[in-house]
């Protein structure tokens, strides 16, 4: 039956949805981040994931080899995946504006139109004519990708169905809607339930399907934070923008490891993978230089060296100054009070200044 209209307040942060506003997310401990919202009626999410053919089957009979993964043809993103993706599975790859997602996404649907399978590439943000600028910067791109500049939900899974594609991009859901929610793109609920219907329909058609996701500077996944649980592979695009590398996590894989990273490189041509990052980071490396260290990483299950390099200098009046570049503050400063009291080195009272080459920030603790 037809639901009636009522308000909720959804949290911006972490998608919780709490009856009325409040200063504070009770779920997230997040301040201001309430916004209204019409709500929708009760079990929509709940009818569409179930579907109305599931029954239950008994666990022994159930095949395991269905369809084969798509491959990605690119090798980097293919291991992040766990050999490609799955059909009908839904894939969301966030990362900061200015990473390379676009351009990422591009690069895997030339591959895979190349391969002999048909691809349809929506964008939200870019006219057709900015993505065909784009993609003369890259290697040959295949004439063939469909390209589709469209925000509205429904009129893409109409151009879905007719074409019947077998990967489909969304650059990004952020900017996407659909009609049966009344607030803004970009808002939880439109974003939530604009994933909710593509993800329907990726599992209706056994396309893969990736949406791409903004991530807002602080860390939180403005909106895609909010879909983790509705997709089955969450990938992280990470790197520093004046920096040519790039990593691509798994931070989840409903169909495989979350240990397998991705190395990429931006270079004019687009992304390129890197299958020694080593031998990228410390291709610059001047031999002997004092304060320079080659510490090895561990990423996922690849070792990577990585260039460390520190200076420690005499404090000029005041407090002594701590400026630390891809190396977390805090542990450095813990460094230097072990070193402090429980060594002859006196560094209390100078500049020190910690900084990790190529622009790689090193979270691992050894
Ligand atoms: P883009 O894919 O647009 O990032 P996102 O979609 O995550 O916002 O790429 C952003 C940057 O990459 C942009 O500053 C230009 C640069 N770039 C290259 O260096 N080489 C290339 O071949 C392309 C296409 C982009
Ligand atoms: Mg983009």
């Amino acid at each position: 039956g037809m639901a009636k209209k009522r308000s909720v307040f959804a949290c911006t942060e972490c998608g919780a949805q709490q009856p009325r506003s409040l200063g504070r997310c009770p779920d997230c401990g997040g301040w201001d981040c309430l916004v209204e919202e019409a709500a929708l009626g009760p079990g929509t999410q709940k009818a569409q994931a179930l579907g109305e053919s599931n029954k239950p089957q008994s666990l022994g009979e159930i095949e395991v080899n269905g369809q084969p993964r798509l491959a990605t043809e690119i090798s980097e993103l293919d291991r992040v995946l766990g050999g490609g993706a799955v059909p009908g599975s839904v894939m969301l790859l966030g990362g900061e504006p200015g990473v390379g997602k676009s351009t990422l996404s591009l690069q895997v649907a030339a591959r895979v139109q190349q391969a002999g399978r048909r691809v349809l590439y929506v964008s939200g943000e870019e006219s057709p004519a900015q993505i065909r600028l784009r993609a003369d910067r890259l290697e040959a791109v295949p004439s063939g990708i469909r390209l589709l500049a469209e925000t509205g939900v429904e009129a893409i899974v109409g151009h879905w169905t007719e074409l019947a594609p077998d990967l489909v991009l969304v650059d990004s859901i952020q900017t996407m809607h659909c009609e049966r929610v009344e607030s803004a793109p970009g808002s939880v609920a439109q974003v939530r339930e604009s994933a909710a219907m593509l993800a329907a329909a990726a599992r209706r058609s056994g396309a893969a399907l990736v949406l791409v996701g903004h991530v807002t500077k602080d860390g939180s996944l403005a909106g895609p934070r909010v879909l983790e649980h509705l997709v089955d592979v969450v990938l992280a695009f990470e790197g520093d923008r004046d920096h040519a590398f790039r990593l691509l996590r798994a931070l989840k894989n409903r169909f495989g490891s979350t240990q397998e990273v991705g190395v990429f490189r931006m270079d004019a041509e687009g992304l390129a993978g890197v299958e020694n990052p080593s031998e990228h980071f410390l291709a610059e490396r001047s031999k002997g230089s004092p304060g320079s260290c080659i510490v090895p990483l561990l990423e996922g299950t690849r070792p990577m060296l990585v260039e460390v390099q520190a200076l420690v200098a005499n404090a000029a009046y005041g407090m002594p100054r701590r400026t630390c570049m891809g190396f977390e503050d805090g542990r450095v400063a813990l460094l230097l009070a072990v070193l402090d009291r429980r060594s002859e080195v006196d560094v209390a009272a100078r500049d020190v200044f910690v900084n990790v080459a190529g622009g790689v920030r090193v979270v691992e603790p050894s």
